[in-house]
């Protein structure tokens, strides 16, 4: 299995979406989220990734398998969404993108990352926690994630989520 990480050009963006939805799959069951309600990234968000140099995928063996994007607020950046497909999780390509995303993001400029995620699966919290993120309190809450939890709070249960934070 070769992995090659690349940023994410236009012509990808449609794969990322079906990845997305793919992936979440692991959630099913769960009752942390309505798969079959779920939307995905819309295209102009993931467009908007691409032109601020922090959106990369994960190509396995030549096909897309998995990516991370985000977008940044200010002088610090936002990981929104990363996935890999489900036929190629748990062999470290998560975390390989965490890693890019952390080096593209600060190469944009960004001061620090932040990211919203449940707090309890393993491929959550506690895998960013590994990758160096912490909590963030909510008195540190910065103005945009006041609003982005104001928006989740109509589909997510609040108190199964957290902001964290890498310096
Ligand atoms: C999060 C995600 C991208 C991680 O991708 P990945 O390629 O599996 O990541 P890695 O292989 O680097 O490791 C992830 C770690 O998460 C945990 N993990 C992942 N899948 C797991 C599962 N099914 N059960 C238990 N732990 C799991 C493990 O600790 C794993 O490390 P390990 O395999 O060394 O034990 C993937 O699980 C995914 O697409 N999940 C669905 C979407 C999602 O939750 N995205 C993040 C939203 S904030």
């Amino acid at each position: 299995m070769t992995v090659t990480l690349r940023a994410t050009r236009i012509a990808d963006i449609f794969r990322l979406q079906e990845i997305e939805r793919a992936a979440a799959e692991l959630f099913r069951g769960s009752e942390l989220i309505d798969i079959d309600a779920m939307a995905v990234i819309p295209m102009g968000d993931h467009l908007a990734s691409v032109e601020a140099g922090i959106s990369i995928v994960a190509e396995i063996d030549g096909r897309i398998g998995g990516f991370i994007m985000g977008e940044m607020h200010g002088d610090v950046a936002y990981l929104r969404e990363l996935d890999v497909d489900p036929a190629y999780q748990r062999r470290g390509i998560g975390a390989q993108l965490v890693t890019a995303y952390v080096t593209a993001a600060k190469g944009e400029g960004a001061a620090a990352i932040y990211l919203s995620t449940f707090r309890a699966p393993p491929w959550n919290a506690p895998f960013y926690s590994r990758m160096g993120f912490i909590d963030v309190d909510r008195a540190d809450y910065l103005p945009w994630m006041t609003a982005m939890e104001a928006a989740q709070a109509s589909f997510l249960d609040l108190a199964t989520r957290v902001f964290m934070r890498k310096a």
